[in-house]
């Protein structure tokens, strides 16, 4: 969702600051703008469509400058226009501003700013009632302190004056701001893709604070302006570089190429003599044996994760454990206490639905453990303990890496919990840790086969429906693989449990509905394989993901359409599943001609409720 970006130093801010618009593209905007200070006052640039429009805008005319700041914009209160997109500006403020403003109808009447306004936004009234402060009070923190005082809502705020052409202020509330100084510069921005090669190190902007970027240096003070704040600065290993797609077309296949050495880079820091080990992250490992319940709460992909690891504490742990969609969770009337794990899980830390259970949750009692991509990120910093992902930076809005990595770390838990609680001995423990560690090698078996998985692909490429079916554990893994290939390919696509179908979905199987089936589980190959039948019978063509040790069992008349997948133990062949599953939406996205790593109406990073 909206991208902010700031720069002030000695280079030119122009460049900077559209190049990190772009470094933003990845989160999903509709508008782009940016606006620079200068001694005559802040020049504002900005337009409906791709940063490559504002290029174009900013061609010409524009003056030097060395501070400015900048934003992409995915609509919410209002509709995609020039207008609407930020900076907005009002008087003697330019101001960029990420999250929602819930009471800016308040605020409208009682500053008296009905024929002020230009635009439909929350954020243009913001800036009017911010400049009402500074008129008065001629002091950008106190202006600002005063303004955040009237504001109900979530706000990144990232502002300039017009008699400050070398200063940039910001305050954050949920929304995130992370800054970094390196050689006398000074760059902000709302996640730390957009630093984009300049540092790997960098601070979160604590909430409330109100941040003053001048003279190459960040001064951090409370919302009173009463305490100074210290800077907590982390250091990331990714490489924060510009070098973008590797030479792969989409960042998407990239990612997926990546996942051996991210999962390898995951697991490896939690593996000590092949048992999992969680103490760098400090986590006692009463959290595990004080737990009677397990909650996982997350969105989307990382809430398909959590799927794969309800399957895994029930049959190996076997505890309660529920997986709720983060957007549901508080309105479910959850039973949370003192003995409930809740693992939170989410690339990017900042999904405000994911956020916001995890407050619920740990106001409830629970105990928290968040399952985090990016280092300093809310989530990461509001749970009670964090294991990160070693990803490295995702770009692609559809998840891939992520989620696997995420996967590793969940298998992680569970050993270490089945260990803890005597369920496995040290023995059965590093028995079932060792397929995690042969993941990579037989990801990159999948990975090989990819001209493979791209001519099967091209079955369903003018599908206007695809079901996927599979039981048990595939089931779970298909209900990744349909939303991955929903989201870039825009096929209408279900995962069914396969057993469910005769039940009523079958009714809607003809020969103009492929039907991708993944075969991977021992235990209920057989029953998979007789609704695989089913669907046959009635004209649908079939995919099939079949585990290697399983695919002689096929009847050769139905070997057509069919993916061998390596063999890994049952519980594991999860990874190699979603791989593939993973390839075929991006080569039936790819060959449709989409913007695979943009798809329409989808943001990578979901900051509204
Ligand atoms: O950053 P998060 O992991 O919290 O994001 C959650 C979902 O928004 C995300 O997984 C989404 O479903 C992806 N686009 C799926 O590919």
């Amino acid at each position: 969702m909206c991208g902010i970006i700031g720069y002030v130093g000695s280079q030119d801010a122009k460049d900077i600051l559209l190049d990190s618009l772009e470094l933003l593209e990845y989160r999903g905007y509709d508008s782009a703008g940016i606006a620079l200070a200068d001694p005559e006052g802040v020049h504002v640039y900005k337009r409906a469509g791709r940063v490559q429009d504002l290029r174009e805008l900013c061609k010409e005319g524009v003056p030097a400058s060395t501070c400015g700041i900048g934003h992409t914009r995915w609509a919410t209160h209002g509709g995609v226009s020039d207008r609407n997109a930020h900076p907005h500006q009002k008087g003697q403020v330019a101001l960029v501003h990420n999250g929602i403003i819930e009471n800016y109808r308040d605020l409208i009447r009682k500053f008296n700013l009905e024929d002020q306004l230009v635009s439909e936004t929350d954020t243009e009234v913001v800036a009017a009632v911010l400049d009402h402060y500074y008129r008065k009070v001629q002091d950008p923190a106190e202006a600002i302190r005063r303004t955040v005082l009237q504001l109900k809502g979530t706000f990144a705020l990232v502002v300039i004056f017009d008699d400050k052409k070398d200063e940039i202020y910001c305050v954050r509330n949920v929304s995130p701001i992370v800054m970094t100084t390196f050689d006398g510069n000074i760059m902000l921005a709302s996640d730390v893709t957009a630093l984009g090669g300049y540092t790997n190190r960098y601070f979160v902007l604590p909430e409330l604070c109100i941040a003053t970027c001048a003279g190459g240096e960040i001064s951090l003070t409370d919302l009173a302006g009463e305490k100074e704040v210290e800077p907590e600065y982390i250091t990331v290993d990714w490489e924060l570089n510009r070098a973008g797609k590797n030479g792969y077309p989409f960042y998407m296949e990239k990612e997926i190429m990546e996942q051996p050495e991210a999962i390898a880079k995951t697991v490896e820091p939690h593996m000590t003599d092949g048992l999992s080990d969680f103490t760098a992250e400090g986590i006692p490992d009463e959290i595990f044996t004080g737990c009677d319940r397990v909650c996982i709460i997350a969105c989307g992909t990382a809430m398909h994760a959590g799927l794969v690891a309800q399957a895994l504490v029930q049959s190996i742990l076997r505890m309660h454990i529920d997986v709720e969609y983060a957007s549901e969770f508080m309105y479910s009337n959850p039973v949370l206490d003192e003995k409930t794990l809740v693992i939170a899980i989410s690339q990017s830390g900042e999904t405000i639905d994911t956020l916001s259970a995890l407050r619920y949750a740990r106001s409830n009692g629970a105990k928290s453990i968040a399952i985090v991509n990016v280092r300093g990120s809310s989530i990461a910093q509001e749970s009670d303990y964090v294991i990160y992902t070693n990803a490295g930076p995702e770009i692609a809005v559809a998840s891939t890496k992520a989620y696997t990595t995420q996967l590793s770390i969940l298998y992680l838990i569970v050993a270490r919990m089945a260990r803890l609680k005597g369920i496995y001995t040290p023995e059965e423990t590093r028995a079932f840790l060792s397929n995690l560690t042969k993941v990579p090698e037989v990801m990159k078996q999948v990975l090989d086969k990819k001209v493979e998985i791209h001519k099967i692909a091209r079955k369903i490429l003018n599908a206007k429906n695809v079901f996927m079916i599979g039981r048990g554990l595939d089931y779970s893994i298909l209900l990744e693989g349909s939303l991955k290939l929903k989201e870039v390919s825009y096929i209408h696509c279900e995962a069914y449990a396969s057993g469910e179908l005769k039940h009523g979905t079958i009714a809607l199987i003809t020969e103009e509905t492929p039907v991708v089936a993944v075969v991977t589980q021992e235990k209920i190959f057989a029953k998979e394989l007789s609704n695989v039948k089913e669907v046959r019978s009635r004209g649908a063509s079939v995919i099939l993901f079949v585990k290697e040790s399983l695919a002689s069992q096929i009847p050769e008349d139905e070997q057509e359409n069919i993916f061998v997948l390596p063999d890994m133990a049952d519980a594991f062949m999860v990874m190699p599943a979603s791989v593939a599953l993973q390839l075929l939406a991006y080569y039936v996205s790819q060959d449709k001609g989409f913007d695979v790593d943009k798809p329409r109406n989808l943001a990578k990073v979901v900051t509204v409720e």
